[in-house]
């Protein structure tokens, strides 16, 4: 979704702003913009499209060393130059960027044009910038405060005025905003990786939060002008992370790190001398653990897929009751929170507006929210109740990919733990413990095979349907196979369970439908393979994940892909990433902006 920048400092603004909206691309945007303030006069320059046409528009000797930036979302209005950031008010003496929505921009306007006020653009934002104008009386600050007691919303905003030279004003309510402290600079972004380059000493504003800042001081306060002490953190994440070292794009480097991610997520958390793992930051006790009757896991997309694979996992092992519901439904449908239950909400960003308040809501009925997040210090580890960090490292292509299998890492070990507190025997939990650990390098061997999916990927990318199968743990994987497929070639797939087709998807077979049918060597397998045979019946192409040496299935399917054989508990992990591989050569062989595919944002901050 939109990203925003802003830089003040002794250097020249300009550069320091695209670069850092360059670093924000992976979020997702249609259009740029920035606003330079110099010797009283702001400087506007805005564009549709990719950042390079931003690029070019700005001359290379721009002067001022203080600014805002955006990468904007299309949310209200179309995408052209005039509706992208930053917006100025009615005499253009005031600069603002902004993320998230204005609810009641309609009633605002309307005031505004009853009062004369002509507006340029078709966005809520730039009602923002109008309102700012008619309040501000020689204090930007205090004009953003009034400014935001009128506005219902979600928002984080940055605001410049020309008579105020070098300051920059934040302020936050549901759109996160970090402050970044440097050596005579300070910067503000919608998160770190765009002020990566200048500093790693971050603040985090929490909601109703302003910040003021200037090239050397900065002063937190609230909405009612109280100072606010604040925290620095320290940004643990490396310049070199967030680039995208020799690999085509960024979904390339994440799909092939992920031996190095799957094993960091787990590094340091397996006892095996105990058969268990500690995962210290659950803040619960191990009586409080015991009490736990039912488990609910709360995502959206990717991480909704990884929450349903451990539903299976924990009901098995752990025999408590676990499911697993898209945040956007359970926020709306008043949820029942029961005596002795626990919540996680999972969330590679932190930030996912659906998850976040669906949390607030379980949190508010009284429920323990526990995170699995992957960015530190993103909102949902703040304000859930205690978690699990996946340590994945930066990611930064759309689809999500290395943050899946961490995240199934994270709920695996959880899955352990919970269970070596009830039923699970000694003998059992060091067989998971070696099941676990060998995912790395099992699925390093997969990875080193990818030329084989990337033929098979031309062979069908052309396909206008795709169906994809698996059964129990498994079923999710094939949800999350037809999700990656979708989101970056454009070719409509589908997830199901290979038992559904029969009652109604069969129908879609024929000679130019292929299937992707996941086919690990677990309980279900024969069952699968009848599944298979029931489509290739109808003539339906079958593209087979199997176990390595399985004649069976190589007999009936047209080709098959192979993965190491492993205990049936960590197939999840095997069969997903020759679905990544597949996705992504798909998405190649057609031409298609894999890291930023249309339409799609990367942090998903509006509900
Ligand atoms: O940051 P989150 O894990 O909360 O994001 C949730 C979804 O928006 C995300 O997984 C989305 O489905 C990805 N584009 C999938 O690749």
């Amino acid at each position: 979704m939109c990203g925003i920048i802003g830089y003040c400092g002794p250097k020249p603004a300009a550069p320091i702003l695209v670069e850092g909206l360059k670093r924000l691309e992976y979020r997702g945007y249609d259009s740029a913009g920035i606003c330079v303030g110099n010797e009283r006069v702001l400087q506007l320059i805005k564009k549709k499209g990719k950042l390079q046409e931003l690029r070019q528009a700005v001359p290379a000797d721009m002067l001022g060393t203080y600014g805002i930036g955006h990468t904007r979302w299309a949310t209200h209005g179309e995408v052209n130059d005039t509706n992208a950031h930053p917006h100025f008010d009615a005499d253009g003496s005031i600069a603002i960027v902004h993320n998230g929505i204005i609810e009641n921009y309609n009633a605002l306007r309307e005031k505004l044009e009853d009062e004369g006020f002509i507006f340029r653009s078709e966005t809520d934002s730039e009602v923002i910038a109008f309102l700012l104008g008619t309040l501000y009386e020689g204090d930007l600050e205090q004009a953003l405060k009034r400014t935001c007691r009128i506005l219902k919303g979600t928002y984080g905003i940055v605001a410049m005025h020309k008579d105020e030279p070098g300051v920059l004003i934040g302020v936050r309510n549901g759109s996160p905003l970090v402050l970044g402290i440097g050596e005579h600079e300070m910067l503000l972004g919608s998160d770190v990786t765009a002020m990566l380059a200048h500093t790693k000493q971050v603040i985090y504003l929490e909601d109703g939060e302003v910040v003021r800042l200037t090239a050397d001081s900065y002063r937190t306060t609230d909405l009612r002008d109280r100072d606010v002490d604040k925290k620095v953190d320290y940004i643990t994440w490396e310049l070199e992370e967030i680039e995208k070292d020799n690999h085509r794009y960024y979904m390339e480097k994440e799909i092939f790190e992920q031996p190095e991610s799957i094993l960091r997520a787990m590094q340091g958390r397996l006892d095996r001398d105990s058969a268990t793992a500690h995962l210290g930051g659950l803040n619960m006790t191990n009586r409080e653990l015991l009490e736990v009757e039912r488990i609910k896991l709360v995502a959206a997309g990717t991480s909704y897929h990884a929450g349903m694979v451990a539903t299976y996992l924990i009901e098995s092992l752990a025999r408590i009751p676990c499911s697993a519901e898209l945040a956007s439904e359970l926020r709306y449908r008043n949820p029942i929170v029961e005596r002795n239950s626990i919540y996680f909400a999972i969330s590679q960003s932190g930030e996912t507006a659906d998850t976040l308040y669906a949390m607030r809501e379980l949190q508010r009925k009284g429920a323990r929210v526990l995170g699995i997040c992957n960015v530190v210090g993103a909102t949902i580890p703040r304000e859930s109740d205690g978690g699990v960090y996946i340590h994945s490292g930066p990611e930064i292509a759309v689809a999500s990919t290395k943050a899946f299998t961490s995240q199934l890492t994270a709920l695996y070990l959880f899955a352990l733990l919970i269970a070596r507190m009830r039923d699970m025997s000694y003998e059992q939990g060091l067989v998971f413990i070696d099941a676990l650990e060998a995912v790395p390098e099992q699925v390093r061997a997969i990875l080193d095979r990818h030329a084989e999916v990337e033929a098979l990927a031309k062979k069908y990318a052309h396909a206008e349907d795709f169906l994809f199968l698996g059964r129990g743990i498994n079923y999710p994987v094939a949800l999350e196979g037809a999700l990656k497929l979708k989101e970056i070639s454009y070719i409509h797939a589908e997830g199901y369970s290979a038992a559904e087709i029969k009652h109604g998807p069969i129908a879609l077979i024929n000679e130019s439908t292929p299937s992707l049918v996941i086919i690990p060597d677990d309980g279900l397998r024969e069952k699968v393979i009848s599944n298979m045979k029931e489509i290739k019946a109808r003539k339906g192409p079958v593209i087979a994940l199997a176990v390595e040496g399985d004649r069976d299935v190589a007999a009936i399917a047209d080709d098959v892909i192979y993965v190491p054989r492993a205990h049936e508990w960590v197939y999840p992990f095997l069969m997903m990433v020759p679905l990544q591989l597949f996705a992504y050569y798909c998405a190649l062989e057609l031409g298609r902006d894999v890291d930023q595919p249309r339409n799609l944002a990367k942090s998903v901050t509006v509900e």
